[in-house]
């Protein structure tokens, strides 16, 4: 029998991927590998019968990837398992962030009760004015599976699209519309962009890439859409940027103390990869590694 430490709530259709010959629980003896979300794992102490960690996502900053390396011990991640639910919430961010949706939304909560609420309604019609995507400029910095998802289907929303990727060769990701512009640097997209997404891992080299610095560069009225780490966003530089209005909205899934409260910001509780689909794909993708490495010594996604 193996055994798995469950560190979050996995979808069965995961663990049942492991089959009869594994116990799996969120406490159990001598794991041999676990499987675990967005649990905090840096200060955790490693079973000395651990042979792999797999996170259910993209992202590995949750795992001390450096001490397993040491130790031996495998980290698997999700690659595209939960791509197109991130893709579909920075869709929703892009019209967040232009068309006012959220404060109108808690405005019009407030006509309750209000005895002519279409006269109301006519101050909220420019009050929550703003523009359209169409024909706009977006830049996606990161070219992985989700960045590329987001580009094509942004396009097919008649942005015009830049991407860039700071690690890929470009032509390497460039799973694209032939009329997606290949921006030649960071700073392209920083100086001509209306919109910027990003979609890079955090790493000490992509740590504060939406920064002070870049923040001089940016066209002044930018939205900017953080959907992979809040770390890879200066929250000092942000604020000051939305205070002089460099940054006309700032939309984030990952909200932090202070951003919250502030006009123009969409904070969201990290929801990108909450969908039921999204959590199947990762979990039974996460399992499937374990499993693999497990009996195969098989290695993918590591
Ligand atoms: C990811 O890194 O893919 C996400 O953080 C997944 C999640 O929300 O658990």
């Amino acid at each position: 029998m193996h055994n798995i430490l469950c560190l979050n709530k996995i979808s069965p259709l995961g663990t049942d991927r492991l089959g009869e010959n594994y116990t799996y629980a969120a406490e159990i003896e001598n794991p041999e590998g676990i499987l675990v979300r967005s649990a905090a794992m840096h200060d955790m102490e490693l079973p000395n019968s651990l042979l792999a960690i797999a996170r259910a996502g993209a992202g590995v900053n949750n795992i001390p990837v450096e001490k397993c390396a040491e130790a031996g011990i495998v980290v698997f991640n999700t690659p595209g398992a939960n791509a197109n639910a991130v893709k579909e919430l920075v869709l929703a961010a892009l019209l967040l962030t232009s068309r006012k949706i959220v404060p109108a939304i808690e405005w019009a909560q407030t006509l309750k009760g209000t005895a002519d609420i279409s006269k109301q309604v006519e101050k909220g019609k420019s009050a929550f004015a703003g523009p359209e995507i169409l024909g706009k400029k977006l830049g996606v910095i990161g070219l992985g599976a989700i960045g590329v998802l987001v580009a094509n289907a942004a396009q097919t929303l008649g942005m015009q699209v830049y991407g860039f990727d700071p690690f890929l060769s470009v032509d390497a990701a460039w799973n694209l519309s032939s009329d997606i512009v290949k921006a030649a640097s960071v700073d392209e997209i920083f100086e001509k962009c209306d919109y910027i997404t990003i979609h890079v891992p955090l790493n000490d080299s992509t740590r504060g890439l939406i920064g002070a610095d870049a923040l001089k560069k940016v066209k002044k009225g930018v939205r900017v859409l953080n959907f992979s780490r809040g770390a890879l966003v200066d929250t000092d530089a942000m604020l000051a940027a939305l205070a002089d209005g460099t940054v006309a909205a700032y939309a984030t899934d990952f909200p932090d103390d202070a951003l919250l409260g502030v006009e123009n910001v969409i904070a969201i509780p990290h929801l990108g990869a909450s969908t039921p689909e999204s959590e199947d794909n990762c979990a039974v993708m996460a399992a499937e590694e374990l499993k693999d490495y497990i009996e195969n010594g098989n290695i993918r996604n590591a």
